[in-house]
């Protein structure tokens, strides 16, 4: 019913777009400015019911349902967030805009789907030992930087109100500033990543802010209160985490409220559906030879190519407040 339904929205289609990206781009940044969802869907359509007039049959097909995700979307943004918090527009174009892309990327052939992914909301890998050991040699030489309330970045949204616990935060963790050294040995390894990645996500993909700290041991591994916690991030703002010296309980992780904890050696890496699953941090367990537990966290967002370039947004900054 829905294939049948997506073939009729699109035989009634009586304009031709041309579906040049820069043109795409050039609309997308007035409507950021206007701030009108209308426009944003109608664009969005336009450009796709191109791309599906170009697009193979056999991908028509097989791309149905990522058209019809975004053809539902229109009427129904994803609640990602307390609604009341932020703008309208910002959660409407954080539903549209990723449904767009993910189409936009079947229709093209450009990305396999991981199952696996899609089936249990994560996936996690080992990153090459050479990359890994590159990359840590350049973190052993990061400077530490204070993290601070006044930190936040006007284009995205942050942690705000910090104020109280600044002082927590720079007790329980060490900050490390990434400077031209290690952004360029974790360009490699976004490389190596690319492809896993887009996989799960369904489309190319960009990196919209990296952080990086380290947790000292602790008698109790987990916040007072528990420490259970989703991201209240837009659903298409994703994480990936990265452990350069490895990840267990023992040593510090991160743990699912199903009881995963996730384990393995150095170089483990893990993306999850962060606003969906449950979890929380582990920190390493106090003993006479604990180290810190090191974590790289790496926020992306779905994007029409990909943009690994690694961007430093602020450790206050979340996810960027326009999708694209
Ligand atoms: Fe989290």
């Amino acid at each position: 019913m829905r294939v049948v339904r997506f073939f009729l929205v699109f035989a009634f289609c009586v304009q031709v777009f041309g579906y040049d990206i820069q043109i795409l781009e050039e609309h997308l940044k007035s409507i950021e400015k206007n701030q009108n969802p209308e426009e944003l869907y109608t664009v969005l359509s336009e450009t796709l019911e191109e791309v599906v007039r170009q697009a193979p049959s056999y991908r028509c097909l097989a791309s149905a349902e990522a058209v019809n995700d975004f053809i539902d979307a229109k009427y129904i943004p994803d609640t990602f967030f307390n609604p009341g918090a932020l703008h309208d527009f910002v959660g409407y174009s954080w539903t549209v805009y990723p449904k767009f892309l993910r189409a936009y990327a079947q229709l093209n052939g450009l990305v396999e789907i991981d199952q696996k992914y899609a089936a249990q909301l994560f996936q996690q890998g080992v990153i090459s030992s050479d990359r890994i050991t590159s990359f840590m040699t350049t973190l052993n030489q990061a400077k530490i930087i204070p993290i601070l309330a006044s930190q936040t970045n006007a284009k995205y949204h942050n942690h705000y109100e910090f104020d109280s616990q600044e002082e927590y935060y720079n007790k329980i963790n060490k900050y490390l500033l990434l400077e031209d050294v290690q952004l360029k040995a974790l360009k490699s390894i976004l490389e190596e990543l690319k492809l896993p990645i887009a996989s799960c996500i369904g489309s190319p993909w960009r990196v919209v802010n990296v952080r990086c700290w380290k947790s000292h041991p602790r008698e109790l591994q987990y916040d007072v209160e528990g420490g259970w916690h989703t991201d209240g991030f837009p659903y298409d703002a994703k994480k990936i985490m990265l452990y350069p010296k490895g990840c267990s309980h023992e040593i510090g992780t991160t743990q699912f409220i199903s009881g995963y904890d996730v384990e393995g050696p150095p170089g483990t890496w893990l993306l999850f559906e962060n606003t969906k699953i449950w979890h929380r941090a582990i920190c390493p367990q106090l003993s006479e030879k604990a180290q810190d537990r090191l974590i790289v966290e790496i926020t992306i967002a779905p994007a029409y190519k990909f943009e690994l370039e690694p961007i430093c947004a602020g450790h206050l900054a979340l996810w960027p407040l326009t999708p694209w």
